[in-house]
This record gives C-alpha cells, sequence and structure tokens, in this order.
C-alpha cells in the first residue's frame, strides 16, 4: 500500500498509540475529581498542557484542548465573532481557507456579521495591499491559514501579523493544522492571538487538537456547562487523547528537521518530474511552499477517475481537502486560484506526503501516473 494523502490524515506513531492506551488503562478518573484518581489524571493533563506550551513558546494556560482543527476554527471564530460583537462585526478572511473556516464566517453573515474574503493569486497567496484595503472600522477579526490544505503554499501569515500589530481592535487568527511540525511559525514574535492546530495530521490521532489562545485574549465558549478548559469547552477532557497528542506534538517536532529535508528533497523530485510531463500544471508554489504537498493539474482528466485508477493500484492520493473530496463540485481553492473557465480548476490532483514516504512510492507513482494519464485522456477522448 502506497499512501500519499497524508495531509488528509497520517497515521499514528505506535509510540502515540501506546501512550493512548496505556493512559486509558492507568489514568481514567476524571480530572475534576478531588480523589487520587482525579488527581492523577489531572496531572497526566496539567503535564500534557505543559509539553504543548513548551513546544509553542507559550503559557499552558493559553492552549486549550479540542477535538481537532474544525473545533479549534469555529471556537477562534465564532468565539471572537460573539466576544467583540460590539466593537465592530466586520471579519476578513481568505478565499481558500478550510470549510471549517469558510463555512463559519458564511454562517456568521447569516446572523449580521460581513465578511471579506481575500482573493490570490495564481500561486494561491493572498497580499498584504489586499488586506490593508479590506481592513475597515468595524473589523475585529482576520483569521488566514499558514499553510493551504490542497497546494501546500505558505500564506504571508509573517507580514500579516506585523502590520495587524498596529491595530488594537483586530484579532488575528491562523489555521495552523497543515503547517505544524512541518514549517516554522513563531506565534509570538508574529503577533499571533489565536492558532488552530489538530493532532492527526501529525501522527497524533483523530479528534485530537488545540486552540493557543493568547493571554488576554477574550472568546465566547461553543459550549456551555462546566469550567473546564478555562470556561472554553465544558466536558470531562478525554485525558488519554490529550497525553497522545503532546506526545505527538513532540515527537512531530523533534523529527522536524531531519523529516523536513527528506521531504523537500522527495518534493523537488516530484515538481521536476511533474514539470516534465506533457499537459501538466504544477499549482503549487516552488519557493513559498510547504515540504509535504504537491498539487497537479492534469489536462484532460478528471481527478476522480485518476483517483480510483491509482487506487486500484493500491496507491492513494486525493484532490480536494477530504471532508469535500466526496462531492462533485470543483475545488474551490483552485477555482479562487485560477477562476471557473481554467481547466486546471477542475484536474487538479494532491499529493501529500510524510516521513514513511519512500523513493520507491514515488517512483511507483510516477510509474502508475505514466500508465494511466494516456489511458483515461484515450477514454475522454473517445467519449467527447
Ligand atoms: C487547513 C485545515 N484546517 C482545518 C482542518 C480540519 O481539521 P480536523 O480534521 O482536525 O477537524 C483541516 C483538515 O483537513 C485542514 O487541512
Amino acid at each position: 500500500m502506497i499512501y500519499l494523502d497524508n495531509s488528509a490524515t497520517t497515521e499514528p506513531y505506535p509510540e502515540v498509540i501506546h501512550t493512548f492506551v496505556t493512559a486509558n488503562e492507568r489514568y481514567f478518573g476524571n480530572p475534576s475529581s478531588l480523589h487520587q484518581k482525579g488527581s492523577e489524571a489531572e496531572n497526566l493533563l496539567r503535564e500534557a498542557r505543559r509539553t504543548i506550551a513548551r513546544l509553542l513558546n507559550a503559557q499552558p494556560s493559553e492552549v486549550v484542548f479540542t477535538s481537532g482543527g474544525s473545533e479549534s476554527n469555529n471556537l477562534a471564530i465564532q468565539g471572537i465573532a460573539r466576544a467583540r460583537e460590539k466593537r465592530g462585526r466586520h471579519l476578513i478572511t481568505t478565499a481558500v481557507e478550510h470549510p471549517s473556516v469558510l463555512e463559519t464566517c458564511e454562517y456568521l453573515e447569516t446572523v449580521g456579521f460581513s465578511v471579506t474574503y481575500l482573493p490570490v493569486n495564481e500561486e494561491g497567496v493572498v497580499s498584504l495591499t489586499d488586506l490593508k484595503q479590506a481592513i475597515t472600522e468595524e473589523t475585529i477579526l482576520v483569521s488566514v491559514m499558514h499553510v493551504n490544505h490542497e497546494t501546500g503554499a505558505i500564506q504571508p501569515v509573517l507580514e500579516f501579523g506585523e502590520y495587524l500589530k498596529k491595530f488594537e481592535k483586530i484579532r488575528f487568527h491562523v489555521d495552523n493544522v497543515q503547517g505544524f511540525g512541518k514549517v516554522n511559525l513563531d506565534i509570538q514574535s508574529v503577533g499571533i492571538d489565536l492558532c488552530s492546530v489538530s493532532g492527526h495530521k501529525f501522527h497524533g490521532l483523530k479528534g485530537t487538537g488545540f486552540l493557543y489562545v493568547r493571554s488576554g485574549v477574550n472568546i465566547q465558549p461553543l459550549v456551555f456547562g462546566g469550567g473546564q478548559e478555562f470556561q472554553l469547552r465544558a466536558g470531562t477532557e478525554n485525558v488519554p487523547a490529550i497525553a497522545s497528542l503532546a506526545k505527538a506534538a513532540r515527537m512531530a517536532m523533534e523529527k522536524k528537521e531531519i523529516q523536513n529535508s527528506k521531504l523537500a528533497r522527495m518534493k523537488q523530485e516530484l515538481f521536476e518530474w511533474f514539470d516534465a510531463q506533457e499537459g501538466v500544471h504544477v499549482n503549487t508554489p516552488r519557493e513559498t511552499s510547504a515540504p509535504h504537498i504537491m498539487n497537479v493539474s492534469i489536462e484532460r482528466t478528471m481527478p476522480e477517475v485518476l483517483i480510483q485508477a491509482l487506487s486500484n493500484k493500491d496507491i492513494h492520493v486525493s484532490s480536494k481537502s477530504a471532508c469535500a473530496s466526496k462531492q462533485p463540485s470543483k475545488s474551490a481553492v483552485l477555482l479562487a486560484q485560477f477562476g471557473e473557465e481554467d481547466e486546471r480548476a477542475a484536474t487538479g490532483l494532491r499529493v501529500s506526503m510524510s516521513w514513511q514516504t519512500s523513493q520507491a512510492d514515488l517512483e511507483a507513482l510516477k510509474a502508475a501516473l505514466s500508465q494511466i494519464v494516456p489511458q483515461v485522456r484515450e477514454m475522454k477522448e473517445v467519449k467527447s
């Protein structure tokens, strides 16, 4: 099996599963309970929070555990909108965000907020000029992803953060779900107020993640009912999952340099190979992109057909984000990048690697595509 869909999810590290199982066996107490079993679970929870905070160079009280990226994005955006609606009702985001950001913004539009969706250039990148033009007296939040989930494009969050520092009223949220452990992001120096991270994107478990909330930034919770997570997320904490998240985050950071240089080498090789293929357009920016994602449009093919044909050979890739991939529509990211008329928007294929990806995997992918693409094109021509 050749798994090249690591932007959708990754295989958990065995150590992460071990931590989860062991913590379930030994630390099943409720961390809010006063007895010893409760204290043991509370200590484990506290330790996990400290670990994450240390990796972020943040305070433990700034780490709010959630169920993953979607919940963190919702908590950040709805949380700021609700907490700051008296100061203004305008939000700014980009046209290429993950659905958990876009649909949250669309929902807020139905309840009286207005949202500006910044456009992107042909490399899928937003510009500071557009941000400057979008800001109004009413703006309370700017939400921009760090690494795009479909193309790997890195957004200029550093530049944005620097510029936004002078707006006391505006909070800055970064969706770092695809960037954590792969592309450096210094939350403190960039001036980020809220940052979303998801465990299953870096070999942690599904249903784990956190939202960094800078000290002093007020947000409204989505779930009420208990004092957990600094009153921001009611409900008994999933301590074993949280401990496993801390384990995965630590491993991701420890292995970062070595994994990234391997990934960068493999991506460069894929770049060169795809560049040399007839009728193939590389949609991922060559310089400013994450090391693990590669997006290409293959002329006169349908991504769904290619995905199926590759899958029949036990090679697993994707087109759009996993939560949108069963919908027949074009990729919203590539549409924003190229426009409705451009065939590239309808023919995108995403290859996303991890530390487990080998040279042999890439050779198998190239061989399979060399065989499948001409067949798919021929079939398409016969039909039309
Ligand atoms: C950029 C980005 N944000 C948010 C999410 C949602 O994360 P989760 O699956 O943990 O809810 C994803 C998942 O694909 C993503 O790629």
